[in-house]
């Protein structure tokens, strides 16, 4: 049975439960090799643990979910990984969009979209406008996004508006130009999750993520869970977040 509580937006506590996680799923292919199996199977295993995170994310009330599927710079792997990484994208979006809808989730991507093929771009037109009223639960999906490449492409839509005259540059200012990027009407993220141990950001929300905690999980994406999700959302409730200010209880000293 549909579980009715799921379509609902779930109540909060700000202190203890970021409002926005995005997570870069690392480690697929380490996974597979660990197992003796193609990278394919790792990033199959992949989706999985997407879908576990999306329900997992909804049940402890994270209103945002942003995950990093597929880099500008993945480009450059080898074609069939490249095609196995497409095809997955389309059976999610096939696949899962009926649950996700369901369950009262809006579905966004942030990427370029140009770079993709035609009935991809229709699929997640598709999927935009099916959940756009949804508000149980955001998911964003990265998609052929590089921080870099959509930061140049906000500086070249401003230096255009500039150059025709509709734009003044005195008021260019950091609240007028997120605006300008993909993640436009997006928080920004307060959790940030890279799994496999890696620790670095790689292109992934560098405006976005400036005063982001980061949380640097050992599993491999695949072997993430809700039990992981929320080990990672306790870390933050104990981080102090001070946005370069100072603590509320340091204040008087
Ligand atoms: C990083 O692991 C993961 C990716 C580049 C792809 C992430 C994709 C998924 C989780 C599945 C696809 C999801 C959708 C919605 C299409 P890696 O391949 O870099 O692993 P490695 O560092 O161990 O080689």
């Amino acid at each position: 049975m549909q579980d009715a509580r799921r379509t609902r937006k779930r109540e909060r506590n700000p202190d203890l439960i970021p409002a926005h996680v995005a997570i870069i799923m690392d480690g697929n292919g380490r996974w597979a090799k660990a197992r003796g199996l193609p990278r394919a199977a790792g990033h199959r295993a992949g989706v999985e643990a997407l879908r576990r995170t999306v329900r997992a994310a909804g049940d402890l009330g994270i209103d945002w979910l942003t995950v990093y599927a597929f880099s500008s710079e993945n480009w450059s792997r080898p074609r069939s990984e490249i095609s196995d990484l497409m095809g997955l994208l389309r059976l999610f979006l096939r696949r899962d969009l009926a649950e996700i809808h369901q369950n009262g989730v809006r579905v966004r991507m942030i990427g370029d979209r140009e770079g993709l093929e035609p009935d991809i771009r229709s699929m997640v037109d598709e999927a935009e406008n099916l959940t756009m009223n949804n508000a149980a639960m955001n998911l964003v999906i990265a998609f052929n996004y590089g921080s870099r490449h959509e930061i140049i492409r906000a500086a070249r839509t401003i230096a255009q508006a500039a150059a025709a005259g509709t734009l003044d540059p005195e008021e260019i200012t950091p609240e007028s130009f997120v605006s300008f990027l993909d993640t436009a009407r997006i928080p920004d993220p307060d959790l940030v999750i890279r799994t496999s141990g890696e620790q670095r950001l790689s292109n992934f929300l560098l405006w976005q993520t400036a005063y982001s905690e980061l949380h640097f999980e050992p599993c491999y994406w695949p072997d993430f869970n809700a039990e992981r999700l929320a080990e990672a959302v306790r870390t933050y409730a104990a981080r102090d977040r001070r946005f370069g200010g100072v603590a509320a209880r340091d204040v008087a000293l």
